[in-house]
């Protein structure tokens, strides 16, 4: 069934709840998920460790059953099989048998998928040339590196040429290098028109590739939209750096402060970092030269993704367990 709109993924109200150990005691990994994501868009499904980000992409799939909740992938049930084929994907882990090649496990993967001989004979080569592992076609995977095993992770998921590609931790266990490649081909990919939907931890690696975020913390939604509303651009506030003169500084530094919004992030000798709304600024300066004092620098800072999640989501007591979060979800 072919979707009714540009909503490519719909999850309504989805939640997952696990019965583990002898008495079946519940875990709830995913609370009342909704998101959408358009043709074309890129998500980055963000949380940390264990707060259900795997197990959505597997009810996404179709691989285990949600408890509550409704998904709508292409319009269609995601057991269906046609919108099935419509995405590619790569596993938080992917295991390849040591002893195949790349070819043979695109070539067994495209089977899969219904690739005839001729178009598995055309799409495998051009894949792994463009992944650069032309070189490496017809090496055995034991000899790999996690960059190039993940590279083959990819070549497989764009095998039938999906129209939305869902990555489980695409970036993690790459170094710098690996990280930057991949990001590239992932942007590569959405500036070709594809929808990304891809999961993450590492903040700044994901803050240039998507359009929007979904945060989650414990299972549930702790912050969601698009990434530009959510990092407050239309809130900017400012840094300054100020010299206090040396025989005005008490005076000087109350006229500072005592502006609106002003806070003193730091002090040391007679220089001050304040932190104010951007909208002060021009008062800032003119109290500036009012206290005779020196402005030696003066910049716009916004939010970064990282502190958002941090403030939204992570609360890591020392022992690694999860502090309770004042007013987040039970
Ligand atoms: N098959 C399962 N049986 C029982 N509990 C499970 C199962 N799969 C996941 N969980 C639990 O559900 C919660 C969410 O796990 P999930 O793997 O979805 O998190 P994640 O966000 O992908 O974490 P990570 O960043 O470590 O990959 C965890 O508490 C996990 O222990
Ligand atoms: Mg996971």
């Amino acid at each position: 069934m072919a979707e009714q709109n540009d909503d490519i993924l719909v999850l309504d109200k989805l939640g997952k709840t696990f019965r583990v150990g002898f008495w079946g005691k519940k875990v709830q990994a995913v609370r009342d998920v909704s998101l959408t994501l358009k043709r074309g868009e890129s998500l980055g499904y963000l949380g940390p460790n264990g707060s259900g980000k795997t197990t959505s992409i597997k009810c996404i799939l179709s691989l285990i059953q949600p408890t509550s909740g409704e998904i709508r992938l292409f319009g269609a049930d995601p057991s269906d099989a046609a919108a099935r084929a419509r995405v590619g994907y790569l596993p938080e882990a992917p295991y390849f048998y040591d002893y195949l090649k790349p070819t043979e496990v695109l070539d067994y993967v495209g089977k899969l998928y219904g690739l005839d001989a001729a178009t598995r004979k055309k799409r495998i080569p051009m894949l792994l040339d463009r992944l650069g592992l032309g070189h490496a076609m017809d090496r055995e995977l034991r000899g790999f590196s996690k960059g190039m095993l993940q590279r083959v992770g990819i070549a497989q998921s764009l095998l039938s040429d999906p129209d939305l590609l869902i990555y489980d931790e695409p970036l993690s266990g790459l170094d710098p290098i690996g990280r930057k490649e991949v990001r590239e081909l992932m942007a590569e990919l959405r500036s070709e028109g594809k929808s990304l939907f891809f999961s993450s931890h590492v903040l700044t690696d994901i803050e240039t590739l998507c359009d929007a975020v979904c945060i989650l913390d414990r299972g549930a939604v702790v912050a969601q939209g698009r990434l530009a509303d959510l990092l407050r651009m239309d809130k900017l506030e400012s840094e300054a750096l100020i010299e206090l003169p040396a025989d005005n500084a008490d005076a000087a530094k109350a006229l500072l402060t005592g502006l609106p919004g002003v806070e003193v992030r730091e002090q040391v000798g007679a220089v001050l970092r304040l932190r104010l709304p951007t909208d002060v600024v021009p008062g800032l300066t003119a109290a500036v030269v009012e206290a005779r004092a020196t402005l030696r620098e003066l910049s716009q800072r916004r939010e970064s993704l990282e502190e958002l999640f941090v403030q939204k989501a992570v609360h890591m007591s020392s022992d690694g367990q999860r502090a309770t979060t004042p007013g987040g979800p039970a």
